[in-house]
């Protein structure tokens, strides 16, 4: 809640100089590791940087619940520190760093093909663009074994869910090239802040960004044409909605580029880590694939088109696995933003001006929240009782709380729910190795090296 600056406050923990210098460098390059030690040296709550560059990290669920309670303009995006890479990559009137009546109005078109029931017509496709990708990596396939990065081959399949899910065919025919343009801005926005300063100099890392963000734009400008010049569609998906909703064509371009930005790779990353964590423990892939063949039917004789609403809430293993995944490795370690006013929290004020960075990562293995935290066991989300279901609540935080929390949270879990129960079923997974790759990337944290695992076709395929 926003207090009177005058009300008495524990000091925030702060590191001595050498130390907060050292940290704030390792936020950026081993994000994790970074996060891990601070919550580990100073709590749930620790004060990095100085003066004009002050971050507040919070890790305490606690503590972030009340982050979540205090009113919205207490809480903003808009700090000079804050958004100067991401506005860059997704424009300036993108919804995701918009604050008050502007982000509601970029938001609120988008609302309604994000509704259960819109996104539950999108099961059968899910399940058929599943089945292609697996027959794809069967046909590439060099024999039976055959070491693959599971990572390509998801991101790809959930590119191509999201686009023709939200901006129609001709968008998802051009699956390759626009996860091609995308690929410069997301390293873009994972490079320190320093390196995202703006500046004109051509031929640069950041004119090459430039130069992709505009590729975008003109298919998005493309798409926009054809459809100003037909017919309005019966069943309007998001481009329809926005066009009928009153933006201008820079913020409607803006939305869209936000939009697949933030839908697929987020999702892809997940997908990486899941499919890692799943190979590492054979019991788990064994009870997904029993769990597949008695709700999706038996591998020969698959009818996508059969599936529904209830195919998903049947698949209760597969989703707690996505669950699991989702709390040891939520794709964002961090969301960012700015104190609008003093903020207390706790024992302690966050004074207005400094950045808040919450760590969805810290409070998903948060040791008071979870029993054994760092082990992988989707049976930690079965039979919790109240007293357990209101801890669980409060710390799985993948996709934040609150007006900026994600508009893809129930996509995002249907569609891994959805592949991951296909993939068992139709090939078995092996890891050769017993240790993680190491975690990269504090805005989208993904396995370095990709997912990395030995792929045989199940008996019968
Ligand atoms: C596993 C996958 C995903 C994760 C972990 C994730 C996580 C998040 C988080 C943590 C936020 C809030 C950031 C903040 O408060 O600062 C967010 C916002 C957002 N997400 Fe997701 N997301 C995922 C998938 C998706 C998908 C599939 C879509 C859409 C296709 C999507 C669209 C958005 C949008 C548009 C916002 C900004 C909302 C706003 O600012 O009002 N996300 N996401």
């Amino acid at each position: 809640m926003p207090i009177e600056s005058d009300l008495a406050s524990r000091p925030i923990p702060r590191p001595a100089r050498g130390d907060n210098v050292r940290l704030v460098r390792k936020l950026f390059s081993d994000p994790p590791v970074a996060l891990d030690e601070i919550t580990a040296n100073y709590g749930p709550i620790c004060a990095l940087g100085a003066g004009p560059v002050s971050v507040v990290v919070i890790g305490g669920p606690e503590l972030i619940q009340q982050l979540f309670a205090t009113p919205v303009e207490s809480f903003r995006w808009a700090h000079k520190f804050n958004v100067i890479g991401l506005r860059f990559v997704i424009g300036r009137t993108s919804m995701i760093v918009s604050d008050g009546a502007d982000h509601d109005r970029r938001r609120a078109p988008a609302q309604p093909a994000f509704a259960r029931r819109r996104l539950n017509d999108w099961i059968p496709t899910i399940l058929d663009r599943t089945d292609a990708a697996i027959d794809r990596l069967f046909a590439e396939l060099p024999g039976d074994g055959a070491t693959v990065d599971m990572y390509p081959i998801g991101r790809r399949l959930i590119l191509g869910i999201t686009l023709q899910a939200f901006f129609g065919d001709r968008f998802a025919a051009r699956v390759d090239e626009i996860g091609d343009l995308y690929v410069r801005p997301q390293r873009f926005i994972e490079a320190p802040a320093v390196k995202q300063l703006p500046h004109p100099v051509p031929f640069t890392f950041r004119a090459k960004v430039r130069e992709d963000r505009r590729t975008i734009d003109r298919i998005i400008d493309d798409e926009i044409a054809v459809r100003r010049r037909g017919a309005p569609a019966d069943a309007p998906d998001v481009l329809d909605a926005y066009l009928g909703s009153g933006l201008s064509d820079t913020e409607i371009r803006d939305q869209v580029r936000s939009l697949i930005g933030a839908g697929y790779d987020t999702t892809a990353a997940t997908f990486a880590w899941m499919m890692l964590r799943a190979a590492q423990a054979p019991d788990v892939w064994a009870r997904l694939r029993a769990e597949a063949d008695d709700v999706l039917g038996p591998i020969d004789q698959q009818q996508p088109a059969n599936h529904d609403a209830a195919t998903l809430t049947s698949l209760v293993f597969a989703g707690r696995v996505v669950r699991e995944a989702l709390r040891l490795h939520p794709a964002g370690l961090i969301g960012v933003r700015a104190a609008g006013v003093d903020v207390r929290l706790g024992d302690h004020v966050v004074r207005r001006g400094a950045l808040i960075a919450w760590s969805p990562y810290l409070a998903g293995r948060d040791p008071a929240s979870w029993v054994e935290p760092l082990r992988f066991n989707p049976d930690r989300f079965a039979d919790l009782t109240t007293g357990q279901k209101m801890l669980t609540d409060q710390a799985w935080l993948p996709f934040g709380r609150g007006p900026h929390s994600c508009l893809g949270f129930a996509l995002a879990q249907m569609e891994l729910t959805l592949i991951v129960a296909r993939l068992a079923q139709r090939l078995d997974l092996t890891t050769g190795i017993s240790d993680l790759p190491r975690p990269v990337g504090l805005v989208v944290n993904r396995p370095e090296g990709g997912a990395r695992l030995c792929v045989t076709r199940r008996v019968g395929e």
